[in-house]
């Protein structure tokens, strides 16, 4: 809102302006809400239809009128006071000049005179009669004692872009009939008290872009007229400790934006009635006193954005009962009282962006009936504001207000995928079960990693099942859905598959590497030992998944922190506990578990090609243990593909660099379970040594089969399923 539409809104300001009018009374009608939509759904203007938020101002024609993308923009507060008021033709000049005196260099209009950027250093002589007097981008320096006491008709002064240093205390004396007075892009450091004491019409005073340090506190007195006051970008480090309104009754509107402004004392607006108003945006305000707001009842805007606050007291907001527009955004807030906003009635806009809430909750909001623009930190609050028309962001890339998985693609893919890790794994199983392996105890191995891989299915499943249920609606069951004991058990099921997946495919590497670096050793794990260590990583795994779960109070909800449940990324809404923990498995564990089987491979690697010189030590199982190294490769080679993006991930969160949401749904729907989908095809399927077994298996059983004359031709497809029974 600075620049140049500011300067827009303020040349539309000072045409349309009454000083004196009523706060608010040319505020821009809006439309009501018909109470007739449930909660999340809003009408289509006035027909009875009623459409979920999220089709609201989405740039898509949804109500049969257009009418849910009508009143989309954010007009609450100052923005929207003049909307309907079109900016003015600049008619109605003539060049006839009134004036008999004045430098030739000025255009001068009948009283009207602009000097701009003509080189002057002073304050040039100019018909007392002149009623506007522009001096911007000159040369002039100071301004002394009584310099414009002969304009008595002066109504518009500009003094922008001069570097003006000094201001006589009375240099404004006898302007009388001042108006408009533009001090702005100085270099005014001080103004003492008094200087303003004669201007009694002024009603405006821009003072923007000048290195003030300090208010006296007599600077306004006199001022009784003083509508609009601006003092953005200067150097105020605190405001007069006595009212700032005492002397000016009539101020409507001030802007103190980007000052270094501490403290508010909580005097400072005590006669500020009739302020709409108030901007104090990017300063260092740090506390304000609870009273500090209580005597603006007329107040319609208040920008406190960009500034220090970490506390704000419960009641700080009670008074502000025409309050439409409330900014808290870039605050260092920590916590926000669940009655902070219960005043608020008529509050329009409310902007909390970049504000944690740990404590948020519907009661928060509910009281701001008429609220309909609402800022958040993540999309993960909007839950909890059910009822406002527009709220920001809108999705966090995994559920948007509407759908648990925001995108169709996800929706798909998760069945998808669901489907092909449930199947293939619990395949493999089977097979694994029929076939008998050679090696008994790593066939063992295999099954547990089955079984791991297969509950990532399983949660796929669930997180499908779930968007299907909250389909439309999601909105509203978001907030109880992450909080909810299945979305924890479903954190808990993937967790659980994806640790014990790391772990086995770590234990099975170890043991390959072992096998095949020293084939002769005895250091091979027995059945005992194996069984003991298979054993422990599960109950390892299943500890890992259940921590979070059972310490509520040092974790907060750990896996409920998206639509999804899976804790892929970190942000400072996380309790420090939750976050250790996240580093400590998935940037502690997992790495270490992917360094020591890549370490492994590398090992087998180097003693594979020292063998295959000696040749004639090559045993049969040698062989065999090199084939499935080989297969082991691609098995690891997925895995890295899988893990290195979610570690990359986490770093980049602890970093606090901004992760895209649809970056972290991809990964939790596709790249965490596609591992687990592929296993089964890498260990099982594709492996020499079982496509062997298949096809002796295949030709025994044929073999048999037309021996027996059997029945009919699916019974080939009939043996194939009962390979196991074959006892091949
Ligand atoms: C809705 O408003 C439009 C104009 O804003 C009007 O033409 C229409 O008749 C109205 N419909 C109903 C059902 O009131
Ligand atoms: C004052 O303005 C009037 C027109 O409004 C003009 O006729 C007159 O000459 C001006 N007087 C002086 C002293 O400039
Ligand atoms: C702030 O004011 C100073 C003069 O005091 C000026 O040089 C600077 O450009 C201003 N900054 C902005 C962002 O307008
Ligand atoms: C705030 O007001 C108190 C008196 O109410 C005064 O003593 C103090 O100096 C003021 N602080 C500032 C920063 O003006
Ligand atoms: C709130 O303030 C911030 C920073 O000053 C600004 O970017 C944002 O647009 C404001 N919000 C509204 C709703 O105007
Ligand atoms: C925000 O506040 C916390 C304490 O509430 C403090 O530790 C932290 O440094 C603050 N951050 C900033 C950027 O001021
Ligand atoms: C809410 O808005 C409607 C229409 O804009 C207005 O009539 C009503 O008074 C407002 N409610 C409150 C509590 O301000």
């Amino acid at each position: 809102m600075t620049g140049a539409p500011r300067l827009v809104y303020l040349q539309v300001l000072s045409t349309v302006m009454t000083v004196q009018a009523a706060a608010g009374s040319f505020l821009v009608k809006r439309s009501t809400l018909s109470p007739a939509c449930p909660v999340g759904h809003f009408p289509c203007g006035n027909l009875s239809t009623c459409l979920p938020q999220l089709q609201h101002c989405n740039g898509v024609q949804d109500c049969s009128n257009g009418a849910d993308e009508l009143n989309c923009e954010d007009l609450s507060g100052w923005s929207g006071m003049f909307r309907v008021k079109g900016i003015p033709d600049p008619q109605g000049w003539h060049q006839e000049c009134f004036l008999s005196e004045y430098p030739r260099v000025c255009d001068c209009q009948e009283t009207e005179l602009e000097c701009v950027d003509v080189n002057l250093d002073s304050v040039p002589r100019v018909s007392s009669n002149v009623t506007l007097l522009s001096l911007k981008q000159n040369h002039i320096k100071n301004l002394p004692a009584e310099v414009f006491v002969q304009f008595t008709e002066l109504e518009k002064l500009f003094l922008q872009c001069n570097c003006i240093e000094t201001v006589s205390s009375s240099a404004f004396v006898g302007l009388h009939k001042l108006q408009k007075l533009y001090l702005s892009q100085n270099c005014i450091q001080v103004l003492t008290a008094g200087t303003f004491k004669e201007l009694h019409n002024l009603q405006w005073l821009i003072l923007d872009d000048n290195p003030i340090k300090i208010i006296p506190s007599q600077l306004f007195m006199g001022l009784k007229s003083l509508f609009f006051m601006s003092m953005v970008n200067n150097s105020l480090e605190q405001l007069p400790g006595s009212g700032l309104c005492t002397d000016t009754p009539a101020l409507n509107w001030l802007d103190f934006d980007r000052n270094l402004i501490k403290q508010l004392n909580s005097s400072i607006f005590a006669s500020c009635g009739f302020l709409t108003v108030l901007f104090l945006r990017q300063n260092e305000i740090s506390v304000i006193s609870e009273n500090t707001f209580s005597s603006l009842r007329n107040l319609i805007e208040l920008d406190l954005s960009g500034n220090k606050l970490h506390r704000l007291s419960a009641n700080i907001f009670q008074d502000l009962r025409s309050l439409e527009t409330l900014n808290l955004s870039g605050n260092n807030l920590s916590h926000i009282h669940p009655s902070q906003f219960d005043s608020l009635a008529c509050v329009r806009s409310l902007d909390l962006d970049g504000i944690d809430i740990p404590n948020i909750h519907v009661r928060m909001f509910a009281p701001m009936k008429n609220l309909t623009h609402i800022y958040f930190k993540t999309f993960q609050y909007c839950r909890l504001a059910p009822h406002v028309r527009s709220c920001k962001p809108n999705t966090d890339g995994i559920s948007t207000v509407q759908d648990l998985l925001a995108s169709p693609v996800l929706r798909v893919c998760v069945w998808v995928i669901g489907f092909l890790t449930c199947f293939g794994n619990l395949f493999v199983i089977c097979m694994r079960c029929c076939i008998r392996a050679e090696n008994q105890l790593h066939a063992l191995g295999i099954k547990c990693l089955c079984c791991a891989d297969c509950l990532m299915g399983v949660y796929l499943f669930f997180v499908g099942v779930f968007d299907v249920k909250y389909r439309g609606e999601y909105n509203q069951h978001a907030q109880l859905w992450m909080e909810s004991t299945q979305c924890g058990m479903m954190g808990f099921l993937a967790m659980l598959s994806s640790e014990v997946s790391v772990m086995l495919l770590t234990y099975l590497s170890l043991e390959k590497c072992l096998a095949i670096a020293f084939p002769f050793s005895t250091m091979r794990p027995g059945r005992c030992q194996t069984l003991i260590v298979l054993h422990s990583i599960w109950v390892l795994g299943f500890v890992i998944a259940l921590i979070p779960l059972r310490n509520q109070e040092y974790f907060g909800n750990y896996y409920g922190r998206n639509g999804v449940c899976f804790p892929l990324y970190s942000d400072e809404t996380e309790k420090p506990g939750a976050k250790y923990y996240s580093i400590g498995i998935f940037l502690g564990l997992n790495v270490l578990a992917f360094l020591a089987i890549l370490l492994s491979y590398v090992t087998m690697f180097l003693s594979i090609r020292k063998s295959s010189l000696h040749l004639s030590c090559k045993t049969r199982q040698l062989r065999q243990d090199v084939a499935m190294a080989r297969h082991f490769f691609f098995i690891v080679f997925t895995d890295a593909l899988c893990w290195t993006p979610i570690i990359i991930l986490k770093v980049l969160s602890l970093l606090q660099v901004q992760i895209p949401g649809t970056v972290t749904s991809w990964v939790a729907i596709f790249i965490l379970p596609i591992n687990s989908a592929l296993n089964p095809i890498l260990y099982t399927l594709t492996t020499s040594f079982f496509r062997e077994r298949v096809k002796t298996s295949l030709s025994r059983a044929q073999r048999r089969n037309t021996e027996s004359l059997s029945k009919n031709s699916s019974a080939m497809k009939l043996t194939f399923l009962r390979i196991g029974g074959a006892q091949i």
